[in-house]
């Protein structure tokens, strides 16, 4: 059984939801559901399974629908129609009780902006979800210490977030999401602030966390590099639907498009398997021979 299963799930921002979904049923596109109703569909009915303890990326250009997906699980926007199930249970019937006993044990979010207290020390922000959950001060500081050092900040317990690097408050932001141990990771473009070389830095931290951690991880990025380093299984999407799906291999194997060929022509050029460039070398010579 999936962690967390997208089944069908629109998602329609603005005043007319029901009427631009009827639009859509019919057939129409997403701009001329704007233009007639001044309603932005979001997502458009995407199915998307993300196994237990594997990491999924989403990636798509900027208004493609990635965080509309990734704020469904912990459920801060519903769907408009279809649902998102997670451990077999769709979020959609849980009251609120369930809804905030849901958020405080089993998914934490790590946000591009980091999103850290900023008149809170490091500890602090660390043990805040700790805190909510009613743990007592020696617990949780003994907790978020032990947090704090596997991410490698071992001695800024007492920092203000203002005095550190990007770097290091995304690991307080990472550091914080994996206090309260929760099963479901959301990660909303976790490291698209960070220059290039600390943002390697903590990809590399992140796939050595979950190497032994093993929790299911959303991940959504724009940069097709990380989503190819991280990602065991990755979703394109485009206009709120989701045009590809499949391992890192087979999407670049295999794009299914001219959209995705293009995300391909950002990596970085890869060095010709070395029979091909054997075999060109003797076509050449040949040609050479041929010429004189
Ligand atoms: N609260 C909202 N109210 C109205 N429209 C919204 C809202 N949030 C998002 N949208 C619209 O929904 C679409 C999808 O937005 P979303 O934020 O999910 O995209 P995204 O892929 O995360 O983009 P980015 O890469 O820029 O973060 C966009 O057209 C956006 O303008
Ligand atoms: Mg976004």
């Amino acid at each position: 059984m999936a962690k967390i299963s997208f089944r069908e799930v629109s998602k329609i921002y603005g005043a007319q939801a029901a009427r631009a979904l009827a639009m859509r049923e019919a057939g129409r596109s997403k701009d001329e559901i704007r233009a007639e109703t001044g309603a932005t569909l979001a997502l458009d009915r995407v199915s998307l399974d993300v196994a237990k303890g594997r990491c999924q990326v989403v990636m798509g250009l900027s208004g493609s629908g990635k965080s509309t997906l990734v704020r469904l699980v912990n459920r801060l926007i519903s769907p408009t129609s279809g649902d998102v199930i997670v451990d077999g249970e769709p979020l959609g019937v849980l009251t609120q009780r369930a809804l905030r006993d849901f958020r405080r044990h089993k998914v934490s979010m790590v946000f591009q902006d980091f999103a850290l207290f900023p008149h809170r020390s490091v500890l602090d922000n660390v043990a805040y979800g700790l805190s909510v959950r009613g743990l007592d001060r020696e617990t949780r500081h003994a907790s978020a210490r032990r947090w704090i050092e596997t991410v490698g900040l071992s001695g800024y317990d007492a920092a203000l977030p203002d005095e550190l690097s990007g770097g290091m408050k995304q690991r307080v932001g990472l550091a914080r999401a994996l206090a309260t141990d929760p099963e479901i990771l959301l990660m909303d473009e976790p490291f698209s602030a960070l220059d290039p070389l600390i943002r390697r830095d903590m990809q590399d931290e992140l796939l050595a966390l979950q190497k032994t951690l093993k929790k299911t991880i959303l991940f959504i990025t724009h940069d097709l590099n990380e989503a190819l380093r991280l990602g065991e299984r990755i979703a394109i999407m485009k206009d709120g639907a989701i045009i590809q799906q499949g391992t890192p291999s087979g999407i670049v194997s295999k794009p299914a498009d001219a959209y995705v060929r293009a995300f391909l022509r950002t990596l970085p050029e890869r060095p010709k398997p070395a029979k091909k460039a054997a075999s060109r070398a003797k076509n050449s010579r040949q040609s050479k021979r041929q010429v004189k």
